[in-house]
C-alpha cells in the first residue's frame, strides 16, 4: 500500500479585472464562433492586452481565432499568482502544476538548493523562487526556446542551462540538491493524438510525449536523482494518476522513499521520492 494523501484545492480562474473595459461589439462573438468556451473572459483579457489600440486587438483576436493557445496570444500565463512569460513554441504551464509547487513548498522551508528539471517556461522554478527568495535555484531544459523563456521568467536570481536532464547542471550540485522538481513529459505516445488541438499544434512534441507508457523521461529523472539529492532531499514529479504505482515503484527501486499526493479538483498527481538521510 502506497503512503498517500488526497486533497482538494479551490480552482482559481484566471483573474479578470472587475474594472476591465467592455469588449467592443463583435469580439466575444468572434471568439465564440472560433470555439472559445470562455469567450467573455478571453475577450476581456485580449482587450486589456491591446490597450486602446483597435488594430492590435484585431491582431490578437485573429491569432486566437486561428487556434493559438490564449497564453501564446497574450504572451503570458497566470501561474501560482505570477504572470509567467510564455513564448510561441513553449509549453504553456498548466494550473494543475501549481499542486506540484505547493507540495514542493511544503518540503522546502529550509531548502538551500532547488533544481527545476524539464523547466519549460520556468514557471515552477519562478513560483518557488518567488516564495523562497533566498534559495539557489537552477533550471534546465532541452529546448532552446524554453531556456530563453525560463531565463526571462527567472531573471538574474536563477541559473538556466540547456541540455538533456542533469547533463548541463554544474557538477558541484551533486549530492547537494534539497528539492528537485521535474514536470517532465508523461503522456503515453498513443494518447498524444487525443490531446486538444491547441497542445498538439502549438506545443513541442518533446514537451508532451513520454514514450510508450509515458514514463520514459521520468524513469531517467528518477534513476539519476539519488546522485544529485542531498541526504534527506526530495524529488517531486507530476504524473498521471494511473501512473502513480509504477512511478512509486521506480522511486523505491532507486532507494527513494515514495509518497503520493493527489488533488482531486485539479486532477493533479504528485509523487515525492525522499532520499534517506542515513
Ligand atoms: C510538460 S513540459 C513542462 C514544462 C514546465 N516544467 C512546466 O510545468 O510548465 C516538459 C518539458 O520537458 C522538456 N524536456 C523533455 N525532454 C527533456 C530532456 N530529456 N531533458 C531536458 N528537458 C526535457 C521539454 O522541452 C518541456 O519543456
Amino acid at each position: 500500500m502506497l503512503p498517500s494523501v488526497s486533497t482538494t484545492h479551490p480552482t482559481t480562474p484566471v483573474p479578470v479585472s472587475s474594472a476591465a473595459a467592455p469588449s467592443p461589439p463583435g469580439i466575444v462573438d468572434r471568439l465564440r464562433a472560433a470555439g472559445c468556451v470562455f469567450a467573455e473572459d478571453e475577450a476581456a483579457l485580449l482587450v486589456a492586452e491591446a490597450g486602446d489600440d483597435p488594430a492590435a486587438l484585431d491582431t490578437l483576436v485573429t491569432r486566437r481565432e486561428a487556434g493559438l493557445p490564449l497564453e501564446h496570444v497574450l504572451g503570458w500565463a497566470e501561474f501560482h499568482g505570477l504572470r509567467v512569460v510564455v513564448r510561441p513554441g513553449v509549453f504553456v504551464p498548466r494550473r494543475r502544476t501549481e499542486f506540484l509547487v505547493r507540495q514542493a513548498l511544503a518540503l522546502a522551508p529550509r531548502a538551500a538548493v532547488v533544481v527545476d528539471l524539464c523547466c519549460g517556461s520556468g514557471a515552477v522554478g519562478a513560483a518557488l523562487l518567488a516564495a523562497l527568495p533566498d534559495v539557489e535555484l537552477h533550471a534546465a531544459d532541452l529546448d532552446a526556446r524554453a531556456v530563453r523563456c525560463a531565463r526571462a521568467n527567472l531573471g538574474p536570481a536563477g541559473r538556466v542551462y540547456r541540455g538533456d536532464l542533469y547533463q548541463p547542471l554544474p557538477a558541484r550540485l551533486r549530492g547537494r540538491v534539497d528539492v528537485l522538481v521535474a514536470n517532465a513529459p508523461y503522456v503515453p505516445s498513443a494518447a498524444v493524438p487525443l490531446l486538444p488541438a491547441e497542445a498538439r499544434s502549438h506545443e513541442p512534441l518533446t514537451a508532451l510525449d513520454g514514450g510508450s507508457d509515458g514514463l520514459a523521461v521520468l524513469r531517467r529523472v528518477i534513476a539519476d536523482a539519488p546522485d544529485w539529492l542531498a541526504p534527506g532531499g526530495s524529488l517531486l514529479v507530476e504524473t498521471g494518476r494511473r501512473q502513480r504505482a509504477e512511478v512509486a515503484a521506480t522511486m523505491a527501486a532507486h532507494g527513494l522513499t515514495p509518497r503520493v499526493a493527489i488533488c482531486d479538483d485539479w486532477e493533479a498527481t504528485v509523487l515525492t521520492g525522499r532520499r534517506p538521510t542515513g
